[in-house]
């Protein structure tokens, strides 16, 4: 891929480990000034320190007020990447309200928040942004244990369209970025268990999981302007999952 990323302002959630690190990275690689939030501060200088011209890292966390401050302050910034989010597996009848709650919180209102936050700078230094949300296969099917996290995936599902038709006359482009199971920090602890493993190799068609850097290259793609007539659209990373 070939996108020059230069004199654009990025800013990733959850940027310290797993996709967001990738999409912080790429970003940084292809000329643009990275914006790296984490709450874990040691992930994010690491980066910075790699980039030390091109890497910003706010040790923040994403469902608080202060990440809306800074951004609200932030000078030219033309990509969103929301990327922070988690999963608490836990069968239906068994959720419980601290696991409801923090992905509630995280998943959706943090989202929806970050994004108003960029969206008020975006408009207001008249600038035709990209925002590309961090979906999952799960924001378009069900699967057994994830009643809440395919509940608010699907609601960034939602979210990305009504953005996407709103902001069109303003010039800002919302797309998602849907993948199957990637192994990163999150999901390894899954993963790390046979039988479940059997269970999500059994429904990917291509018979493997996708790399960080297959998600890492759909968001660069929706990012550039090689996506400049595609807004409110949710692109499946998932190997046929959703296919069957
Ligand atoms: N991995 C998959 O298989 C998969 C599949 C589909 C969709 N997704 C989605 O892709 C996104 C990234 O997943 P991932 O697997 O890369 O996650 P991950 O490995 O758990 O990494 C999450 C990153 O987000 C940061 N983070 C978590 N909570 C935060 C908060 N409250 N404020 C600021 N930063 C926070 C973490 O750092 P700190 O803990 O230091 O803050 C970390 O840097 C999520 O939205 C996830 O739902 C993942």
């Amino acid at each position: 891929m070939s996108q020059d990323f230069s004199d654009q302002v990025a800013l990733v959630t959850g940027a310290g480990r797993g996709i967001g690190r990738g999409c912080a990275e790429a970003l940084a690689s292809r000329g643009a000034r990275v914006i790296a939030v984490a709450r874990s501060a040691s992930d994010i200088e690491e980066l910075a320190r790699r980039f030390p011209d091109r890497v910003e890292a706010w040790q923040l966390d994403a469902t608080g007020d202060e990440i809306l401050e800074r951004i609200d302050a932030a000078d030219g910034l033309s990509i969103l990447v929301n990327n922070a989010g988690g999963n608490r597996p836990q069968a239906f009848v068994d959720v419980d309200e601290e696991a409801l709650d923090f992905m509630l919180s995280l998943n959706v209102r943090a989202a929806f928040r970050i994004s108003q936050a960029a969206v008020r700078v975006m408009t207001r230094q008249s600038i035709s942004g990209s925002i590309v949300h961090l979906s999952s296969q799960m924001g378009h099917v069900g699967s057994p244990n994830r009643t809440v996290y395919c509940m608010t995936k699907h609601a960034i599902e939602g979210l990305t369209k009504a953005m996407a038709v709103e902001l069109a006359p303003s010039g800002i482009r919302v797309n998602a970025v849907a993948p199957t199971f990637v192994e990163t920090p999150l999901t390894k602890p899954m993963l790390d268990d046979p039988e479940f493993k059997e269970f999500v190799m059994n429904r990917i068609p291509l018979k493997r999981l996708a790399s960080i850097g297959d998600v890492v290259d759909a968001v660069m793609y929706l990012a550039s302007s090689d996506a400049g007539m595609i807004t409110g659209h949710s692109l499946l990373v998932d190997g046929g999952w959703t296919a069957q």
